[in-house]
């Protein structure tokens, strides 16, 4: 090698490093239109999202090698299951509640239907522990298994040098990864922020306005002047829970016209109906205000994910609509906003024109 070739070859090198350097600090995830920034400390760096990828597809997470995140939320059916209304999980054992999307999930302030848990990091160790989800006794052993494992310890290393495998960066990697579930700058962005108004057909229009008018969906599912995640980040009763007769051992008993009570089912001699017992935010706060109330969900890629709502009680977008049309699922403790629409069938199909275009 003469001097020349020498300091091309020196000069390559160098460029690749910086290359790498600037891929590495190139760490924003792209932020597709009509999305608000997504929190760095989340993101994390490709390295970790990376590594999040494998562990989130990695069934060895589990207590006996056959369940990994992936499996309840699956890529291709909106990161959620479309086959099964409540989820199954350890050994078969049915879930009380529908696997919800995970597309956008690194926006939502409160995570689970019941909004039990605020940190996307933490919230991992809930389903590694959950006995009836993926089984481990324990935090200790997991990540003792991970340390000394020859893939997972090197990974872990590079994506967090000096502290490896820990509780805390095994939620982080996870975390990173599922910031990256984006779904975002589509048709509707588009068309409502990008100028472009052929973006969306008339129908899905007239979708948009009987949604932002007439249907006062987005009371609950905001849509912002720049952004969208079609939440309120907060919890309703919407009387899914009702109508699907989860009620905690309570049922509706009208009494008059608009006037309802609620009994204990014992009391009035009846067994409880097929739905697992589930009060919602309820069992959180224990305020009567909070009984049968979930968090909104974001109902970016919704056409992805059915069945739909906390137990997938609802098949179709079609089901939905319906569902909002004749008013909810009464109950005393309805929310306000919820109230029969009178929409007509065009009205509804254009309705559901328009989610399936989000
Ligand atoms: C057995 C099926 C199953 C497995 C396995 C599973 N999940 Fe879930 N996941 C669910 C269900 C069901 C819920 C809703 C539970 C609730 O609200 O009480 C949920 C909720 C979530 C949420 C909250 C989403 C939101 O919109 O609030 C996140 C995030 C999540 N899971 C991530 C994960 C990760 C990460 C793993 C792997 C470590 C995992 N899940 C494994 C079924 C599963
Ligand atoms: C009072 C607030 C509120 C209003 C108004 C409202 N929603 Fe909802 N929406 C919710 C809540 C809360 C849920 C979750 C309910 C559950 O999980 O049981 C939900 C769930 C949904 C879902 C299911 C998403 C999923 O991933 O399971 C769709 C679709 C939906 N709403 C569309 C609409 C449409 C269309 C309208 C207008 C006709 C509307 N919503 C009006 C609060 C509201």
């Amino acid at each position: 090698m003469n001097g020349a070739q020498f300091f091309i070859a020196r000069l390559l090198t160098i460029l690749a490093v910086i290359g790498c350097i600037n891929s590495a600090a190139g760490e924003a995830i792209k932020l597709p239109l009509g999305l608000p920034p997504v929190p760095a400390a989340v993101a994390g760096t490709p390295t970790m999202r990376k590594l999040g990828e494998k562990l989130f597809f990695d069934r060895s997470l589990s207590a006996n090698g056959t369940l990994s995140c992936a499996m309840c939320h699956i890529p291709g059916q909106g990161f959620a299951s479309n086959q099964s209304a409540l989820s199954i999980g350890m050994e078969g054992r049915s879930l009380r509640r529908n696997a919800p999307s995970l597309y956008n999930v690194v926006f939502k302030k409160f995570l689970f239907h019941d909004g039990r848990e605020i940190d996307l990091a933490a919230q991992v160790w809930g389903p590694l522990l959950a006995a009836d989800e993926m089984g481990n006794a324990g935090i200790g052993p997991l990540i003792a298994r991970l340390r000394a494992d020859t893939d997972y310890g090197p990974l872990f290393e590079a994506a967090f040098p000096g502290e490896g495998a820990t509780m805390m960066t095994l939620g982080r990697a996870i975390a990173a990864y599922e910031a990256s579930l984006l779904r975002g700058g589509g048709r509707f962005d588009r068309a409502l922020y990008g100028g472009e108004r052929s973006a969306l057909t008339p129908r899905e229009w007239q979708g948009y306005e009987l949604f932002v008018g007439k249907a006062g969906c987005v009371a609950c599912h905001e849509i912002g002047p720049q952004t969208a995640l079609f939440t309120d980040q907060t919890w309703h009763n919407t009387g899914v829970a009702f109508r699907s007769g989860a009620t905690g051992g309570k049922t509706e008993v009208r009494l008059a016209p608009g006037v309802f009570q609620n009994v204990d089912l014992a009391a009035v001699g009846l067994a409880q109906s097929g739905a697992p017992n589930d009060i919602g935010r309820f069992e959180i706060t224990n305020a009567p205000a909070d009984r049968w109330a979930y968090t909104t969900p974001i109902l970016r890629g919704v056409r992805e994910s059915s069945p739909y709502m906390h137990d997938g009680s609802l098949g179709t977008l079609a089901e939905v609509v319906e569902f909002y049309d004749r008013g909810g699922g009464p109950n005393p403790a309805l929310d306000p906003q919820i109230r029969p629409l009178g929409l007509s069938a065009e009205e509804k199909a254009s309705l559901v024109a328009f989610l399936e275009a989000l």
